[in-house]
C-alpha cells in the first residue's frame, strides 16, 4: 500500500470557501471589511512571489489588502513610522512584514512594533509566548496549516511520536509547540543533530522542514508514519521538491503531503483566517465596549 495523498490545494480550498462566509458576514453585521497591510522591504524575488500571492488570496475572499514597497535603502524608522500608523488604524486588522529584511534592520525590533493584537504572522515575541503556554492570539500560518491538515484527515495526534526536522523560528520550533500543545511527545532535530535516522525513524508523525531535498529517505521513516514534507526546493532542473524523496517514502508512510500542492497553499490561507480572526475580535471587542457603555448610561440615570 502507498501513502494517502493529503491534497492541500483541496483543503486550502475548503477553508477560503469558509473565509469568504465569514467576511460576508463581518461586512453584512459591522458594515466592515477586514483589512490586511503588507510591508515588503527590498527586491528579493522569492518575497514578491509570495506577497503578490498573498494579495491575491485576500482577493479571493474578499479581505481589503495593501502593499506598502520599500527600497532595499528604506532606514528601519521609515518602516517603524508605517507600522506605527497601521498599528492603530481601525481599517487594518492584520500587519505583516515580509521576511527576510535587509541586513541594516533589526527583525525583533521590527516584529516587535507591530500590535501583537494584529500580528498576523504571530512572530511578535508576545504571541511566540503566547504559544508556549497554548494560548497565543495567532498562530504562525504554516504550522497552524500542518495542524489543519491533521485536523482534516483526521490524524490523532496526542500521545503519539511526533518528530519535527528542522528549528527554524517560523515554522520547526512554533510546530513542535503546537504539536506538544496537542499531546505529542516531541523530538526537534536540526542541523547540528547527529544520525538524523535514529530519530525520524521513532516518528509516527514526521514534518519536515529542513530546506533541504531528499534529506528523509524511504528507510528513516517508520511504517505507516504520517510525512509532512514543509520543504520547497527548487531543482536546478527547475522542478519544484520538498525535504523527501517523494517516490520512496510514499511507500513506506501511510499518509504524506506532495510538494508542490500539500502544505503550501495552507500557509497563505491561514493568513486569510488569522486575518478574518482579527477582524471578528475587534470587532466584537468594539460592539461589546458599545453596548456596556449604553447600560452605564442607562443605569445613571
Ligand atoms: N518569509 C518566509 N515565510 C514567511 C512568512 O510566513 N511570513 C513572513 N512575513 N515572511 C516570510
Amino acid at each position: 500500500m502507498t501513502a494517502k495523498i493529503i491534497d492541500g490545494k483541496a483543503v486550502a480550498a475548503s477553508v477560503r470557501e469558509e473565509c469568504r462566509t465569514r467576511v460576508d458576514v463581518i461586512k453584512e453585521r459591522y458594515g466592515v471589511t477586514p483589512g490586511l497591510a503588507v510591508i515588503m522591504v527590498g527586491e528579493n524575488p522569492a518575497s514578491k512571489v509570495y506577497v503578490s500571492n498573498k494579495i491575491r488570496a485576500c482577493e479571493e475572499v474578499g479581505i481589503n489588502s495593501t502593499k506598502y514597497l520599500f527600497p532595499d535603502t528604506a532606514s528601519q524608522e521609515e518602516v517603524l513610522d508605517l507600522i506605527e500608523q497601521l498599528s492603530i488604524d481601525p481599517t487594518v486588522h492584520g500587519i505583516l512584514v515580509q521576511l527576510p529584511l535587509p541586513k541594516q534592520f533589526d527583525i525583533e525590533r521590527v516584529l516587535g512594533a507591530i500590535s501583537a493584537q494584529k500580528d498576523v504572522d504571530g512572530f511578535h515575541l508576545y504571541n511566540v509566548g503566547g504559544l508556549v503556554v497554548g494560548n497565543t492570539i495567532f498562530p504562525p500560518c504554516t504550522p497552524f496549516g500542518v495542524m489543519r491538515l491533521l485536523q482534516h484527515e483526521g490524524i490523532e495526534v496526542a500521545g503519539r511520536n511526533a518528530v519535527v526536522v528542522g528549528a527554524s523560528n517560523i515554522v520547526g520550533k512554533p510546530m513542535a509547540l503546537m504539536l506538544m500543545q496537542n499531546e505529542a511527545t516531541v523530538s526537534v532535530c536540526h542541523a547540528r543533530t547527529r544520525d538524523l535516522a535514529q530519530f525520524t525513524i521513532l516518528a509516527d508523525i514526521l514534518v519536515v522542514a529542513a530546506g533541504c531535498p531528499n534529506l528523509i529517505l524511504e528507510q528513516m521513516v517508520k511504517k505507516d508514519a504520517v510525512v509532512i514534507d514543509v520543504g520547497i526546493n527548487r531543482l536546478p532542473n527547475g522542478r519544484l521538491v520538498g525535504d523527501c524523496d517523494y517516490e520512496g517514502v510514499r511507500k513506506r508512510a501511510s499518509y504524506i503531503t506532495p510538494v508542490p500542492g500539500g502544505v503550501g497553499p495552507m500557509t497563505v490561507t491561514m493568513l486569510l483566517v488569522n486575518t478574518i480572526s482579527s477582524a471578528e475580535r475587534s470587532l466584537m471587542a468594539a460592539s461589546y465596549r458599545a453596548s456596556t457603555n449604553i447600560h452605564e448610561a442607562h443605569g445613571a440615570q
